[in-house]
């Protein structure tokens, strides 16, 4: 895929760019940002085990709140371009502080965050700007959840307000667990970021994840995904973090991605600006195709993980231009991204107990691996005294395959993922089965 119009040339150096997270997410944005040749460092601070595998790639060991000895560094490594991956950062305001000290940041301030970080913010945000979204209330006391619960005309979702680590939406199947997942929020299963509930309309339809990014008035649009978030085959068990997903999406026709510019993307960034909101980063724009039409699920104000791992080997070396140009307001907006000559999907293989209770510290052994449009990106993975790979996390790591079709992909996807092994290994084995011709459930 090539990125048209962004040119070849940066505004200004480039040669140090960090970024600031440690998962695979952040993993997948160094490797596509170190293709680029003017590029010649890409730290990450912290990383992970699987950071330093990447070309180009260093790791920082340094704590992001201790912000005297985080700009001494930066200013020491000569940093050229910030770009932040996790929403807690951008939440606590860490790129307002680094722009005031004059760094290029991708990602936006803590009013922009805010669409992820408090979720009825975003829902009157979208009201106000007309945005299709599912009807909701925002609560503040069980007795009034019980009230609407007992006499909502619909079923409905329950979610607390604040960032909760994706673990803050209930999708409960009956008025009974509706009420038990309310009750859990207000109990303080979150503490604060439950302080508030939504309560909202469930709506039925496929999902999909398309991301924009914006430089504060102008925006680009990256190859739409679709992430699988449950844990198990079949769409069954309890959400996840996101266990594989694949782009593009082919379920996003042209048509349909108009009507999602005109009637969603645009009002969203016309909203943030009349709210004086200068948003330079991406908008994650989780979306639900009902059968009255596309409606926002919900906005985050990152790039969505596994998504972004699956996305990034779609994106030539211009990528790191497009941060660059969003990060300095400098989108002209006649950037695009070509139609992809290849798809790409990505399969996350998880410890056991994951989403729940899990050990780590396990050995990973990882045999040969196709090195031709083939990608592992670990996810939580630690390297013990003697240098050997460990699992340190629920999702360890993700491989990420291309080709001429999902079929394909998915045949490398799952012939590579044989060769890598650790105790209580767990993947999904239908990732991508919306687009598999030769993948049926029955299977
Ligand atoms: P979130 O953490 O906001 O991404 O929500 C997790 C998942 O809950 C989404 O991917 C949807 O599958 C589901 N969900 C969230 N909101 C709704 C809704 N209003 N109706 C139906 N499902 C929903
Ligand atoms: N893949 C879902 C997320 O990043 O929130």
């Amino acid at each position: 895929m090539s990125i048209k119009s962004v040119g070849s040339k940066s505004f200004s150096r480039l040669e140090n760019v960090l970024v600031i997270g440690n998962g695979g997410r952040e993993n997948s944005l160094a490797w596509a940002i170190q293709k680029n040749k003017l590029v010649k460092k890409v730290y990450l601070i912290p990383g992970n085990a699987g950071s330093e595998r990447i070309k180009k790639c260093k790791r920082i060991d340094i704590d992001i709140n201790n912000k005297n000895a985080l700009i001494e560094n930066l200013y020491f490594l000569k940093i050229d371009l910030i770009v932040i991956g996790p929403e807690i950062p951008l939440a606590n305001g860490l790129a307002d502080f680094l722009r005031k000290k004059d760094f290029k940041v991708f990602g936006p301030g803590q009013d922009g965050a805010k669409l992820e970080y408090s979720k009825s913010w975003a829902k009157e945000f979208m009201q106000d700007a007309k945005i299709p979204t599912a009807n909701f209330w925002k609560v503040n006391s069980l007795e009034d959840a019980k009230k609407i619960i007992h006499s909502s005309p619909y079923p409905l979702v329950v979610k607390a307000d604040g960032l909760a680590s994706g673990k803050g939406v209930f999708v409960p199947n009956s008025k009974d667990e509706c009420l038990k997942a309310a009750e859990s929020i207000f109990n303080g299963k979150f503490s604060k970021a439950g302080d508030l509930v939504v309560l909202e309309e469930k709506i039925q339809g496929p999902e999909v994840s398309v991301f924009a990014l914006c430089d504060g008035e102008k925006y680009v649009i990256l190859p739409a995904a679709q992430d699988h978030k449950r844990l198990n085959e079949r769409d069954k068990g309890p959400n996840t973090g996101g266990m594989g997903a694949y782009s593009p999406a082919p379920l996003l026709t042209k048509d349909c991605l108009n009507n999602i510019i005109k009637k969603i993307i645009e009002p969203t960034i016309n909203e943030l600006i009349k709210k004086k909101i200068d948003y330079k980063g991406v908008i994650y724009f989780g979306l639900m195709i009902t059968k009255s039409g596309p409606k926002v699920i919900e906005y985050n104000c990152r790039f969505g993980d596994p998504e972004c791992q699956t996305i990034m080997p779609l994106m030539d070396q211009n990528f790191v231009f497009l941060l660059e140009k969003c990060s300095m307001g400098n989108l002209t907006g006649d950037e695009f991204i070509d139609p992809p000559q290849k798809v790409s999907g990505c399969v996350i293989a998880v410890s056991k107990g994951y989403p729940k209770e899990y050990k780590t510290g396990f050995p990973i052994t990882i045999g040969k691996i196709e090195t031709i449009d083939c990608q592992i990106f670990d996810s939580g993975t630690t390297l013990s005294k003697n240098g050997n790979l460990l699992t340190d996390g629920g999702r360890v790591l993700s491989i990420v395959c291309q080709d001429k079709d999902f079929d394909l992909v998915f045949e490398k996807i799952y012939k590579n993922l044989k060769k890598i092994n650790f105790d209580g290994i767990y993947f999904r084995n239908d990732i991508g089965h919306q687009v598999r011709k030769n993948f049926s459930l029955e299977n």
